[in-house]
């Protein structure tokens, strides 16, 4: 497999998208936004050279890493892909379309895998033409830094798609650990009702952010705190998820705190738009 795909330039397809180069394979990135693909490109060239300045990475290395990195507004131009990686917004609509695309410009021994946090991979799967090449691989952000990839098989996914896309991971030095096709699938079944309960704790008036932060990190040994990673995941993302579960369960105990609807409804979505439940200047 030498050639991979990626759908959307967001943080999660910018990251799989660096950690493909920096293990040799050849990438094109698409999104309809020329500036995103500008941003993402400068912020994988940023974190190469924070990798240089800090010894990892040897400074030679760079310019052949990003020469194998390829931008296009075009899907079309996925033709010659051995795999695509969607990770666009996780809502269904825009999953669908894409995935749909998709499937009419690969050829027919293509892999699709799907980046989606938590949406049901069969039924993603099942809007396709190749069930039994349609795979989840669920990367962790940041992507460069996390060591863990989930793998979904949908119903029709087949062994021999399933090995492919695990030796692909296993090649870029990630651990797999492999889920049903359940909503959440393991993270964010345990990690987002966390994070939604922290919210509600917030919420309910019982400690500050940094008081339930500081709680978190220091009292379960966590590198960063339940508010502060909903900032990085995105809380547009964060209540998508929690929707997700919420549907699939048909459970109260997924219900989504309000003040995590009304914050993404303001538009404070976390780092991304320089707001959540800290400022990001
Ligand atoms: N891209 C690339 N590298 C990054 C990065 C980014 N966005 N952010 C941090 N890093 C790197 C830094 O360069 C640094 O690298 P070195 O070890 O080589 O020096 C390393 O990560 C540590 O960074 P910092 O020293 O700046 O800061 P830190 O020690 O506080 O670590 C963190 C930052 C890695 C984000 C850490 O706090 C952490 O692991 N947090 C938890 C992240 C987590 O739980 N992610 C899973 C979210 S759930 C998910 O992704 C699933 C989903 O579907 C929502």
């Amino acid at each position: 497999m030498q050639y991979i795909g990626v759908v959307g330039a967001g943080q999660m397809g910018s990251g799989i998208a660096q950690v493909c180069a920096q293990y040799g394979y050849k990438v094109i990135i698409h999104d309809m936004s020329e500036e995103q693909l500008k941003r993402c490109v400068a912020g994988i060239e940023k974190n190469l050279i924070r990798q240089v300045e800090k010894g990892k990475l040897e400074e030679n290395a760079i310019r052949p890493i990003l020469g194998r990195i390829g931008c296009t507004r075009s899907l079309k131009e996925f033709q010659s892909c051995d795999i695509a990686i969607e990770a666009v917004t996780e809502k269904f609509m825009a999953k669908l379309e894409t995935l749909q695309h998709l499937d009419d410009i690969l050829k027919p021994e293509a892999i699709i895998a799907s980046n989606t946090s938590s949406i049901s991979i069969t039924r993603l799967a099942s809007n396709t033409r190749r069930p039994e090449r349609f795979i989840g691989l669920h990367f962790m952000n940041p992507v460069p830094v996390m060591g863990l990839v989930e793998i979904i098989r949908g119903l029709g996914t087949s062994e021999e798609t399933f090995s492919r896309a695990r030796q692909l991971v296993e090649s870029m030095d990630k651990e797999v650990a492999i889920s049903a096709d359940y909503p959440g699938f393991i993270v964010n079944r345990i990690l987002i009702p966390m994070i939604n309960e922290a919210i509600c704790t917030l919420h309910e008036g019982v400690a500050t952010a940094e008081d339930i932060d500081l709680a978190m990190r220091l009292g379960t040994n966590q590198p960063m705190g339940p508010l502060a990673l909903a900032d990085l995941i995105g809380l547009d993302t964060v209540l998508s998820i929690m929707e997700v579960l919420f549907d699939g369960f048909k459970d109260s105990k997924y219900r989504p705190c309000p003040l995590l609807t009304q914050m993404v409804a303001a538009g404070r979505l976390g780092r991304k738009s320089g707001q959540g439940f800290y400022s990001y200047p």
